[in-house]
């Protein structure tokens, strides 16, 4: 049964100019005319039986003109244009091979002039709705939530595309990102093998708790005193983890006049103490191929030494002993490194106890990070906390457990490889814009735009969250695919979401700023329309912070909350 059922007689009026996406349609009736809406869609008469195309209004207009003025001014008579403008999105066929009512993004035919157009509401409305909804909810489908056009409908998105081709969730403090995230999160949480992680920078999705989530946190300086592991879920990211170019950009000054001598120093260092602690260990094998930049561990008080002796180093001259060539020129980097040392806020990096020494330990490490839910019995949604990471290194930090997840992947047989996807909350942070950039960000953004560049190939999805689109890294948004995009009230924010979206779509964007909280624009290959949708609440709600001041005010306050906090700060530790 074909959904539609229009009779001429209720036609909105006629095709009167077609171009290769838009309409524009002669409204005869002027009642139909008011009631039009922007953004709510229309059905025209296709060339083809069997076919509609549908489309979305894009302008309402209604023009009067005074054509005739008799002679003596008074029987004038007045002339009505009213137009409504359509930009053509999607076919629907009523058959397709053995399916029926099919809807597709593509089109098929464009209308010829004088084709009647149908403003698609009602029961026709709904129909419509609920094909887009069952067409694409084969199996476990994702759904966010209800259209707004239709709050009967589900709306489905395609679950392998939306993490196919990396996504993005745009919007204003507020206006409800962390709550969709969290949406998404318990749905792939249900998911028998499901792989994710979750850089929550606050702590905000520690409410986030069920089978097939698991919680983690890098560790902060309660933690590395109390030895917490990572069977506590406490996180180390050691300094040998880094990559050679994220070490420099953290101990060498790039002013400095010194800095590309200590750079050079700092990589035949390292190779030595990795070949050193390769040596030691008898590992032979990786002894033969090892770079600066593998994965291997090595001592720091070894690499310590080595700078200072190579600081004070003299060497034999032609009259007696002269300082050697780099004598007194690495001081500022050892002592940066000294200072990197014994921060204790770092310590998740360089004090996590002989354990993340063993070569044992990275195995552990990537276990307990990259295993998929139901591997070795372990939860699939990996949440990790990095709100006790210092702001200056935080770049880094994520960057690493980025590159980690990478590198995994890339050197996973194909045949043995299972996608994962990484879920990005506060990406303005760590993916900035290059202009905006500093030297530590440039290391984080080289590897994000890589996985966006290349992560497909390896299974690795990007999920980009942020609250100013207009400060994430351009390259970054130019490989999503899919825009959730909630209110935005900045015109520059909004600016950057308008030009990703198609041309005959750009006025779609307009309702950006009136979005109400939770609802959002969905525009992308994951979806089958451009929809607005009322996102439903997740079951466990992130901790947002929302804060009731009026209501608050008006509270008792809690007992020495001050002098609690002044403590806590002292000893960078929340009681
Ligand atoms: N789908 C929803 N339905 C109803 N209320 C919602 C929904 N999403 C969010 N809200 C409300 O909005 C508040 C803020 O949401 P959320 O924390 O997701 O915002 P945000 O966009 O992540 O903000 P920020 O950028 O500051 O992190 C929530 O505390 C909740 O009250
Ligand atoms: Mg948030």
């Amino acid at each position: 049964m074909p959904i539609f059922n229009f009779r001429d007689e209720d036609a909105l009026g006629k095709v009167a100019s077609v171009d290769t996406t838009n309409v524009i349609v002669d409204v005869e009736n002027i009642d139909q005319l008011k009631r039009l809406q922007v953004n709510h869609l229309a059905v025209l008469q296709s060339s083809r039986p069997g076919q509609h195309l549908i489309g979305l209004i894009t302008q309402v207009t209604r023009k009067r003109g005074i054509e005739d003025i008799d002679d003596d001014g008074i029987g004038e008579k007045t002339s009505e244009l009213n137009l409504c403008k359509i930009a053509l999105i999607g076919t629907m066929l009523d058959r397709d091979g053995d399916r029926e009512n099919v809807f597709r993004r593509t089109l098929e035919s464009v209308p010829e002039i004088d084709a009647n157009c149908f403003s698609l509401d009602g029961e026709n409305l709904t129909s419509f709705m609920r094909t887009l909804s069952s067409v694409s909810a084969d199996g476990n489908a994702l759904t966010l939530g209800k259209y707004t056009l239709d709050e009967h409908a589900v709306a489905y998105l395609n679950g392998n595309k939306f993490f196919q081709r990396h996504a993005f969730i745009g919007g204003s403090t507020g206006s409800g990102k962390s709550w969709t995230t969290a949406k998404i999160i318990e749905q792939m949480a249900g998911l028998s093998t499901a792989n994710g992680i979750v850089f929550d920078l606050h702590g905000e999705y520690s409410p986030l708790v069920g089978s097939g989530i698991q919680h983690f946190k890098v560790a902060g300086p309660a933690d590395v005193e109390a030895k917490r592991t990572i069977d506590d879920g406490v996180l180390y990211l050691p300094y040998w983890l880094l990559s050679y170019e994220a070490l420099v950009s953290m101990f060498v000054d790039r002013s400095d006049q010194n800095a590309p001598n200590q750079a050079m120093i700092m990589a035949r260092e390292i190779n030595l103490a990795k070949q050193k602690y390769l040596e030691d260990g008898d590992k032979t094998d990786v002894l033969k191929h090892f770079t600066v930049d593998s994965p291997v561990p090595f001592c720091l008080d070894f690499l310590m030494g080595r700078l200072n002796d190579i600081n004070v180093e003299m060497v034999p001259g032609a009259r007696g002993e002269k300082q050697g060539d780099f004598n007194g020129k690495l001081s500022r980097m050892i002592s940066r490194l000294e200072n990197k040392i014994s921060d204790r806020r770092l310590g998740f990096m360089f004090h996590g106890g002989v354990d993340v020494l063993d070569f044992s330990w990275l195995e552990k490490f990537i276990t307990a990070v990259l295993g998929s839910s139901g591997e070795n019995g372990k939860a699939g949604i990996k949440i990790i906390n990095f709100s006790e990471v210092p702001s200056d290194v935080l770049p880094l930090i994520v960057s690493l457990v980025a590159r980690v997840t990478f590198s995994v992947q890339q050197w996973t047989p194909s045949e043995l490889r299972h996608p994962i996807a990484l879920l990005c909350d506060e990406a303005h942070l760590y993916m900035p814009q290059r202009n905006m950039a500093e030297s530590v960000d440039d290391i984080s953004l080289d590897i994000f735009e890589r996985i966006a560049k290349e992560g497909r190939k390896y299974g690795v999805s990007l999920v980009v969250i942020s609250q100013r689109p207009s400060e994430v890294n351009k390259t970054m948004l130019s490989q999503c695919s899919n825009f959730v995009s909630m209110r935005l009230t900045n015109a520059e924010d909004q600016g950057v979401i308008k030009r990703l979206l198609p041309d005959s779509l750009g006025g779609f964007s307009d309702i950006l700023p009136t979005l109400d909280t939770g609802e959002a624009l969905v525009v992308g290959d994951a979806s089958l329309l451009p929809s607005r949708i009322r996102i439903d609440e997740p079951k466990n709600k992130p901790n947002s912070g929302t804060v009731n001041f009026w209501d608050e005010w008006q509270k008792p306050v809690k007992d020495k909350r001050l002098s609690i906090a002044v403590d806590n700060w002292r000893k960078q530790n929340i009681q």
